[in-house]
């Protein structure tokens, strides 16, 4: 990131971008989806992906299950679509056939769904909806931000026809650019004029192919990218979501061990966040703060109605790994004791290290 930026039509630039849209196509299983990254927060590749399918009134289907499926609500009716949303309660997962049912009932243009639910932990399962979209003339917009790097998500083989993902959580980089990739048949739907002339995927698409010497790529973002999925292929993509699926495990079997209580449908739920119960009578700040403050450790706050109940930890990108997961166990245990909540000291430890295998 620090090598000095080049300009757009510097060889190099074709060299870097030819390589961002091979590895990104690695990272969401795809052989031949358009690859690019969108500059901003992950959410403006999301916005970028909507405002060039929306048209004024066209009917975009959300399946709900957490705060980001909120967010894909929110984003769809700001760029003018009609929102219908298929909801189901904080901690499960959607029935694909409830989702499938609804777009057979009300054939929308589009229908969005998270993979993994950062507010909620809970993994969506998306192939059987896929397909059903494939069948249909309904384009799929997956929100893979918390999910790729750290568990499949496969683009061609679940019928995914945009995918967006981001930057800071699973695939280990600065947050700052929004990887996508988007079918053919997506592109077949873009509006011809969509009312951002800015989150246009397609003028994305155009610059990142044809890079014109007036317009800049933020090219230590795109360093930093083609860096960070360097070392996801050294590690190998499916070496890294089993290390993500171990993490989640152990985390959870310390948790369980430590007599805490998971939130959430454990038969769904993401290896690379876990959400726990905040015990009665311990406050959820105090213990934060303690935890960051005393151990260096950070774990987070719940979004929305859960906020106060339940903390969530993050096992992603580097912290996918046994000496974090014993870290951030030993602290909350000494931390939770210290608040009065008795634990079985050590046992956290113990069974994280036998569950991480
Ligand atoms: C599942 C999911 N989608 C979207 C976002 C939005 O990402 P950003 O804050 O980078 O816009 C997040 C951020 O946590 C997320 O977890």
């Amino acid at each position: 990131m620090a090598a000095p930026p080049f300009a757009a039509d510097d060889p190099c630039h074709a060299a870097v971008l030819a390589e961002l849209t091979y590895r990104l196509r690695q990272v969401f299983c795809t052989q031949e989806a358009t690859a690019v990254a969108m500059p901003g927060a992950s959410r403006s590749g999301i916005e970028a992906v909507l405002n060039s399918l929306i048209e004024p009134d066209d009917r975009v289907l959300v399946g709900v299950f957490g705060h980001f499926g909120e967010l894909l609500c929110t984003l769809a009716a700001r760029h003018g679509a009609r929102v219908r949303r298929v909801d189901v309660e904080w901690g499960q997962h959607i029935d694909p056939e409830m989702m499938i049912q609804a777009m057979l009932d009300w054939r929308p243009k589009l229908a969005a769904l998270v993979h993994a639910d950062t507010s909620t932990g809970i993994v969506q399962p998306l192939r059987e909806i896929g397909r059903a979209c494939q069948e249909s003339e309904t384009v799929f917009l997956v929100d893979a931000v918390l999910s790729v790097g750290g568990c499949e998500i496969n683009m061609d083989a679940w019928g995914i026809d945009a995918v967006v993902g981001g930057m800071q959580k699973c695939l280990g980089g600065p947050p700052g650019l929004a990887p996508l990739a988007y079918s053919d048949r997506a592109a077949a739907s873009f509006s011809s004029k969509p009312h951002s002339a800015y989150l246009d995927v397609r003028r994305v698409a155009d610059t990142w192919h044809n890079p014109q010497p007036e317009t800049e790529l933020p090219t230590p973002m795109l360093l930093a990218l083609r860096e960070a999925l360097r070392i996801i292929d050294e590690e190998g993509l499916e070496a890294r979501w089993q290390r993500h699926a171990r993490a989640g495990r152990a985390v959870r079997a310390g948790l369980d061990a430590m007599g805490l209580q998971r939130f959430g449908d454990p038969a769904h739920a993401a290896p690379m966040i876990t959400l726990v119960r905040v015990p009665d009578g311990i406050g959820d700040l105090d213990v934060r703060q303690q935890l960051l403050e005393q151990h260096g450790v950070e774990i987070m706050a719940a979004f929305g109605p859960l906020r106060g109940q339940v903390w969530r930890i993050g096992t992603m990108g580097t912290n996918a790994a046994l000496a974090s997961v014993l870290h951030v166990l030993a602290s909350l245990d000494a931390v939770l004791n210290a608040q009065g909540f008795a634990t079985p000291r050590g046992a956290g430890v113990d069974a994280a290290a036998e569950a991480f295998v």
